[in-house]
């Protein structure tokens, strides 16, 4: 006899699990940047005044950790991990803001 097993297992994922980013906000951070100063000194794949978004996330997991960390250096400035060269401060993102955009950076391969 043919038994119809009804399982519905799979519970809608929401967030994100830990050390992982929201594609949601991937989206959102990419688009900030898009409309914010970032690309004139940072591009993809090649250092040009700043590091290259590629490299930056080879160097840094999408922890909350090191979210916070860097979009406070975003926000702050700051120079010293990449070279002498700092990047200036952006004053007016919001650190909701700034830690989309880092999202999306450490989500580049
Ligand atoms: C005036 C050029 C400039 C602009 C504009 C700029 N950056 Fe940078 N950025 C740099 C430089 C230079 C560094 C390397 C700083 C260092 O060595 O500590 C850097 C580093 C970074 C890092 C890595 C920080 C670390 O401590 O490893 C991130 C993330 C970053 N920038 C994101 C952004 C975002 C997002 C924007 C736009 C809101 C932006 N940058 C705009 C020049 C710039």
């Amino acid at each position: 006899m043919y038994t119809a097993s009804a399982q519905t297992k799979k519970a809608p994922a929401k967030k994100a699990p830990a050390g992982k980013s929201s594609a949601a906000d991937i989206a959102a951070g990419q688009d900030l940047i898009s409309k914010s100063d970032c690309l004139t000194c940072h591009k993809l794949d090649v250092k040009i005044i700043g590091p290259a978004y590629k490299d930056v996330a080879a160097k840094y997991k999408p922890t909350d950790a090191n979210v916070a960390l860097l979009a406070k250096k975003v926000l702050e400035g700051g120079s010293g991990v990449w070279g002498a060269v700092p990047m200036s401060a952006h004053p007016n993102l919001s650190t909701a803001d700034a830690k989309k955009m880092v999202r999306y950076i450490l989500s580049v391969k």
